[in-house]
């Protein structure tokens, strides 16, 4: 632990690498996808970490507890538990993998991922799953706060309207009728909610390598990254 905080402050320059793969980025860069498909080629475990907050929110709303409420919160966080497997999140058993990315828990995850005792408690469940290595992990502090140690730290972005266009269709693909200003809106809200809170921001580790993937397929992204691992192992 205390050489996991010593990592912390210089981003893991000087510590030995982890063979774990970081994707940080903004909302709808597609690093879920991505880091799944790395995963796999790389015969790799994936660990969603988005889908650990997502499931959170949704236990809190289940439970009908508020933030403010820091007893009940303790008691819950205390009882979590929260398995992945696959590309399946589990909550006390249930699959919730769809329940979890309904527009509620998306507005709800804002507030719960910015609470420094909800992080502290899945940072720490995140790094007793990734400790051991192999494994491909997403989220916004992988590379800053949760591995820092991990030898490939990938930054992956596109221009928000790039992201909105790719949210967009998937909406629609879904028999949805989105609207696009309103798609773009809403990323735009969760960049800024991600990356001014005080605890853990989004922010690109020092030792990250960034990869705008605006004008890019997800071929092309993922054999990027793949190559790039398999240049600095
Ligand atoms: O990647 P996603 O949209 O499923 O993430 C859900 C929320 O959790 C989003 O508001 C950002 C937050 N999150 C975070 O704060 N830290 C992570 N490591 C992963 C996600």
């Amino acid at each position: 632990m205390e050489r996991r905080n010593a990592a912390h402050q210089n981003d893991g320059m000087s510590a030995t690498p982890l063979p774990l793969i970081a994707i940080d980025g903004p909302s709808g860069v597609g690093k879920s996808t991505t880091a799944r498909r790395v995963a796999a080629r790389l015969g790799w475990q994936y660990l969603d970490t988005g889908a650990m907050y997502r499931a959170t929110a949704l236990a809190l709303q289940r439970a009908g507890l508020s933030l403010e409420d820091r007893e009940g919160l303790e008691r819950l966080l205390a009882g979590l538990d929260l398995t992945q497997e696959g590309t399946r999140i589990y909550l006390g058993g249930e699959d919730v993998s769809e329940a979890i990315r309904g527009q509620e828990v998306t507005r709800l995850v804002t507030p719960v991922s910015a609470d420094a005792r909800v992080r502290e408690v899945l940072v720490d469940q995140q790094r007793r799953i990734g400790s051991s290595g192999r494994w491909v992990v997403d989220g916004r502090d992988i590379g800053t706060v949760v591995f820092t140690e991990a030898c490939c730290k990938i930054f992956l972005t596109a221009s928000p309207e790039a992201r909105a266009r790719r949210r967009f269709l998937e909406l629609q693909a879904k028999g949805g009728s989105p609207v696009l200003e309103e798609v773009l809106a809403d990323l735009q809200r969760r960049d800024q909610a991600d990356s001014t809170r005080a605890v853990a921001p989004l922010r690109k580790a020092e030792d990250a390598v960034e990869l705008d993937s605006s004008d890019l397929t997800l071929d092309q992204v993922v054999d990027w990254i793949v190559a790039k691992h398999l240049a600095h192992p």
